[in-house]
This record gives structure tokens, sequence and C-alpha cells, in this order.
């Protein structure tokens, strides 16, 4: 075997073995890896090879490291499914976290040529603004930048101002159902704001996801951009034959 495979299959020996250990419970989450030292002992790598292996899971989100303290397993990542349109408080709930919004801007303003085609109102018609950090358990998870329709949801904004779920406000207030959604997802750099706010300074990019959201009467009631964290998040869906 030439020596770069044999090198190649050790460090995805490594790769693999460290994920499995996290499958089996072996290392659990907040538990301190071995040191680069010891891996690279017990699976006969350099510790270079153990250092690029340990980068790679960092990038993926699987581990974390702290300055000076060492390299730790990340919690498992939110498992978010994208057949239903659902809001981050009921999804947080129902995973037994405490849902959080930390209001960021709101404000009235004009739809430019973008918005204005999203909400399928005039350009230049009144929309809200509304940017917030959404939480998890106080752990920061995505950056949302929602539009909504003034002419429709004007009487909610107090409400939205308090920091009340938006869909529970367009549900119970305003009876609004909202029941179709066209969401895209891509990846996208993140600034250096963003990442401070997203509480890793180290990421440079995110998930972005784009959501138009209709109602009964086929109106487009919301436009969100959001910038999840792709540490902390994997979107799925489910898929039947063709
Ligand atoms: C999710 C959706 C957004 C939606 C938001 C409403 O994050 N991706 O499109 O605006 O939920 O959340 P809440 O009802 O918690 O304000």
């Amino acid at each position: 075997m030439s020596q770069t495979k044999d090198k190649l299959l050790k460090y995805q020996h490594l790769k693999e073995d460290i994920k499995q250990k996290i499958y089996n419970g072996v290392y659990t989450v907040g538990q301190c890896l071995p040191s680069e030292r010891q891996l690279s002992e017990e699976y006969s790598i350099s510790r270079m090879t153990v250092r690029r292996t340990i980068g790679e899971l960092q990038d993926e989100g699987v581990l974390y490291r702290l300055q000076g303290k060492g390299t730790f397993i990340s919690a498992t990542k939110i498992m978010q499914p994208m057949s239903k349109i659902t809001s981050f408080t009921d999804d947080m709930r129902a995973r037994g976290m405490v849902p959080d919004a930390k209001i960021l801007m709101l404000d009235t303003i004009p739809a430019n040529e973008l918005i204005a085609e999203k909400l399928q109102c005039k350009q230049g018609a009144d929309v809200i603004l509304l940017k917030r950090l959404r939480l998890a358990d106080n752990e920061p998870m995505a950056i949302e930048t929602l539009y909504l329709q003034h002419a429709i949801c004007h009487p909610i904004i107090d409400k939205i101002s308090q920091g009340t779920s938006i869909y529970s406000l367009l549900k119970q207030e305003l009876h609004i159902n909202l029941v179709k959604a066209f969401q895209s997802i891509e990846i996208m750099p993140l600034q250096k704001w963003e990442a401070n706010m997203l509480g890793n300074d180290d990421l440079d990019s995110a998930m972005y996801i784009q959501r138009q959201t209709f109602d009964e009467q086929n109106r487009a009631v919301e436009y969100v951009e959001s910038k999840y964290r792709g540490d902390r998040y994997k979107f799925y869906v489910e898929m039947s034959g063709a």
C-alpha cells in the first residue's frame, strides 16, 4: 500500500472512530477529547494528521475547541424537518428547549423591488421589518430578517415589539393560517458581527434560508431571510418514490 493511501486510511479511521464513539455514547456532549499526543499514539498517526482530523470535525460542528482548555464534543445538531410550516418557537418547545428572540431592529419601511415581489405588494408600500436573533436555551441559533405586509399585520406591531411569536400572533390575533411556503437553502458568508452575535467568531458562513409564506387566501404574508448556524443545524426532507 502506498504511504499516502495508508495515511489517508489512518486519518479516515480516526475521524470515523471519533464519530462512532459519539454515536455509541462513549464520548458524551461536553466531554474533553483525549489530547493530540494521546490520539497520535493510540492511532499510530502523526500529530499533524490528528490536528487535521480535529480541524475537520470542528468545521463539521462535531467538536469545538476552547483556547487553553482542549477540544470538546459538541451538542448534537438540531434536526429540522422542512416538510411543515412551523415556527421557531414551536420547533424549540417541541424539543423541550426554551425559545427566545432578541429584537435587533423593528421598523416600518417602504418595500423595495425584491420585497415587493416577495410580498406581492406595490413597490414603496409599507412593510414591517423585523430583525431578530433567535436563541434556544440561551444559545444563539439564527439571525432572522422578516418582512410582513403592513396592511395585513399592523394590528400586531405592539405585540411583535414585546417579542411574541409571530406565527402565534398571526394565528391568534389575525386568524391567519399559513398553508404554503417556498423555502430555499444555500451557503452564505457571515459578516464578523453576525458570527459574533451567533456566539462563534470562527464561523465564516451560515445556512441562508429564504422563506415566502402564504395564507389560505394565497396572500404572501411573510418573507424571511435567515442565517442559521451550520454547526448547530441539520435540515432534512422526507422523500417518496417517483
Ligand atoms: C421560523 C421560520 C420563519 C418564521 C419564524 C416565526 O424561524 N423559518 O419563517 O418567521 O419561524 O417564528 P416565531 O413564531 O417563533 O416568531
